[in-house]
């Protein structure tokens, strides 16, 4: 018996940013699914009484930190206990894309984890049958980012579990790899420094007063408000960072080169992408459709990963 399973990856717009036990958000949050940036994971049984992980090969490779491993199979062994599967298995997976780089591997790597072991319990109980709802919450305790991956393509997530957003449109995605390296600081640690930052009061309203103002933007088709939304909102999150004690920084160079750029097409032309960036260095853009053409001279010269063809 082999099971196999992938889930998308995901990129906040209002971020989650600070936590409490459990992977319990500190305020809401809004993202926009993935479907090119994806996860994959098989699981097979295995003699023995320890569960175990490799890379899954033919995808990008990945490695693991031994905090990583012990997050992953934790998750695993919460599953398991939680719809009764007994048994060791084996767990290989891998992304299409460079993990732990600020591209959201853990949203992707951990839904495509709770798929997978749904999988394995349904093969174990015939009949049993989860929502999408249900399985967001429980992947949420493994890494609070991936309960949106369940929902495509815009998921809001407030408390216990994400739900779908219901909003007609349609965008591409783009990033903009300036930095390959693992990152220094995880988000999870990120989550545990951030209420140091002075700028943690209010942190909690501002995302919420600006979730709503986005849903409101995307609806109505004003991009421009929805461009300065996204724009103070990670800007707001990486002051966080900044000004923790201690301190710590994911824009590098290359990023601000990037920013200075994206930002200058806004002024140039009154039109551009939706900027963000999450915990790393790269720089993620959301564009309209019929912004192909114009995006592809805006990224000129950049290393990109995007998710429309040539
Ligand atoms: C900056 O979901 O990776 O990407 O719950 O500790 O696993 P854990 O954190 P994680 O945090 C992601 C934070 C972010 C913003 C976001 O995706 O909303």
């Amino acid at each position: 018996m082999k099971i196999e399973a992938s889930a998308p990856s995901n990129i906040a717009l209002i971020k989650y940013m600070g936590k409490t036990p459990g992977n319990r958000p500190a305020n809401p949050s809004l993202s926009y699914t993935l479907e090119h940036l994806r996860s994959f994971v098989t699981i097979e049984p295995i003699a023995g009484e320890r569960d175990e992980w490799r890379p899954l090969s033919g995808y990008q490779p990945i490695s693991l930190s031994e905090k990583g491993l012990g997050k992953f199979l934790n998750h695993f062994a919460r599953l398991k206990d939680h719809w009764r599967v007994l048994g060791a298995y084996r767990i290989s997976s891998a992304n299409n894309f460079p993990s732990d780089c600020g591209l959201a591997s853990s949203a992707s790597s951990f839904a495509a984890l709770t798929e997978a072991t749904y999988a394995l319990a349904k093969a174990t109980h015939p009949g049993l049958e989860v929502s999408n709802e249900e399985l967001s919450v429980l992947s949420r305790q493994g890494s609070g980012s991936s309960c949106r991956s369940f929902f495509s393509p815009w998921a809001e997530w407030e408390d216990e579990g994400a739900r779908a957003l219901d909003l007609d449109l349609r965008l591409e995605h783009a990033v903009i790899v300036v930095d390959e390296r693992v990152k220094e600081v995880s988000s999870s640690n990120a989550h545990e420094l951030v209420n140091t930052s002075p700028n943690w009061v209010g942190r909690t309203s501002r995302a919420k007063e600006r979730l709503e103002k986005l849903k409101v933007a995307l609806r109505d088709g004003d991009w421009r408000m929805a461009f300065e939304i996204c724009w103070d909102e990670f800007l707001d999150m990486h002051s966080l960072f900044e000004t923790a004690t201690p301190a710590f920084s994911y824009l590098n160079g290359g990023s601000k080169e990037v920013l200075i750029k994206l930002r200058e097409i806004w002024g140039r032309d009154g039109d551009g992408p939706l900027i963000t960036m999450d915990a790393g260095a790269n720089v993620h853009i959301l564009i309209r459709p019929d912004q192909i053409r114009a995006a592809e001279q805006w990224l000129d010269g950049f290393k990109v990963i995007k998710s429309w063809g040539e």
